[in-house]
């Protein structure tokens, strides 16, 4: 037997959601290109969409934003511990935290039918964006701000930032971002969730699982890892291209933001970030796009001589997107987890529907045969 360690090409179970062809860089979520759902749909109708596997009418979109508005508040508890957060906490360990703790207030917690599932999903994606919200304000010693009834939740994830709303294509610009990280297949946090239902644990310990995969900079990590980045190169007053041709020989050989497991060709998703990135900056100082553009070519010359197919992702322009919109980096992986909890929710409804534990094996290479000593002779 022989290991893959990184399990690509192994297909561990059916999934009606995610679909991506990463030879010709294309994405689908229940078979809806995402150029198509970016520009025509909104976040809201996307989770409808990944829970229940067709889009919605008006009315049960309706239907939808007020179950999320009626569950949008948190209660007593979860402020008082969100308040009590050091205000250094690693962004990502306290929406682990809060969302793990949601729990032990919800008595649906241990139930794992579908019905009460759907309600739970309902529930984290309305309160996820308030716990994010809540933790920037307490941290900065401001107000916390309760979420409103009346807006998206792109809207409101901005409005309680800031304690005002934001203009229409600021909203638009964020709702796009969650439309685009909704859902990605059998990504790295998905699997978490997945081999953590399998057992018959609980929804909220999944996402728990979800979240703690997410943090990694291999993954959700990645968008802040692009930001800092960003940041260095303009603060070392190297010539950017100087700079990744550097980063390329000394730093592992890795730049932030480009490369893949599965895509092989451009990320679709960069490719409508980018749009945004240049609606949104129109008019203003565009000293992140420039840095970007020059990283982005630099890498392609590089890769390209190298023969190697690595191209930016998602994380590259979310990066300077979020920036504009004023976001601190270290929420940018969180507002992954606001986005994805669509598509890790939606994941384990198909996992619990048709459950088998996933167990692997590991090809073993260890001693053999080996007698237990004495203590006292060891
Ligand atoms: C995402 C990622 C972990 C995928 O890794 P993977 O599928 O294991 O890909 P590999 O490590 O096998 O990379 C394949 C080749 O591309 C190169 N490569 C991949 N990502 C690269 C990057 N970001 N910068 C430079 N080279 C890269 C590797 O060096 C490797 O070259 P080699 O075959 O000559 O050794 C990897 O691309 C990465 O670390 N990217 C940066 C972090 C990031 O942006 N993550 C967010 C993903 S959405």
């Amino acid at each position: 037997m022989s290991a893959n360690t990184g399990l690509e090409g192994i297909i561990v179970g059916q999934s009606n959601l995610g679909w991506i062809d990463g030879e010709n860089g294309e994405l689908t979520y229940v078979g809806y290109d995402i150029d198509d759902l970016a520009r025509h749909t909104t976040f809201e109708e996307v989770a409808y969409l990944l829970w229940n596997l067709r889009l919605p009418n008006q009315a049960e979109l309706d239907a939808l934003k007020a179950e999320l508005a009626a569950e949008n508040e948190l209660n007593d508890y979860i402020l008082d511990m969100v308040r009590s957060f050091p205000r250094d906490s690693d962004s990502m360990a306290a929406l682990r935290t809060a969302v793990s703790a949601l729990a032990l207030t919800d008595p649906e917690a241990n139930d794992n039918s579908d019905a009460a599932n759907r309600r739970k999903s309902i529930r984290l994606t309305a309160k996820i964006p308030t716990i994010i919200a809540a933790f920037d304000r307490s941290r900065k010693g401001l107000p916390i701000v309760a979420p409103r009834k009346d807006l998206s939740i792109a809207g409101n994830f901005l409005y309680m930032l800031n304690g005002e709303e934001a203009d229409d294509l600021r909203v638009r610009t964020l709702d796009v971002a969650l439309v685009l990280h909704a859902e990605h297949g059998m990504n790295a946090s998905t699997f978490a969730a997945r081999v953590t239902a399998g057992t018959l644990s609980d929804l909220y310990s999944a996402v728990v699982s979800a979240i703690g995969t997410l943090k990694g900079a291999s993954h959700g990590g990645a968008n802040m890892r692009v930001m800092e980045m960003l940041v260095e190169i303009d603060n070392s007053g190297v010539e950017p291209g100087e700079w990744v041709r550097h980063a390329l020989e000394t730093k592992g050989g890795r730049v932030m933001g480009f490369g893949h497991r599965v895509y092989k060709a451009t990320d679709p998703r960069a490719t409508v970030l980018r749009e945004l990135a240049d609606q949104i900056m129109e008019g203003q100082d565009t000293k992140w796009l420039r840095l970007s553009d020059q990283v982005r070519e630099t890498m392609a010359q590089e890769m390209e001589a190298r023969g190697r197919k690595v191209y930016p992702n998602v994380d590259f322009f979310s990066a300077s997107v979020y920036t504009t919109l004023g976001i601190d980096l270290d929420l940018f992986t969180p507002i992954f987890a606001l986005a994805r909890i669509t598509g890790w929710t939606a994941h384990l409804f198909e996992q619990y529907a048709n459950n088998r534990l996933i167990r692997p094996e590991v090809d073993y290479i260890g001693p053999r045969g080996l007698k237990v000593v004495p203590i006292e002779n060891r």
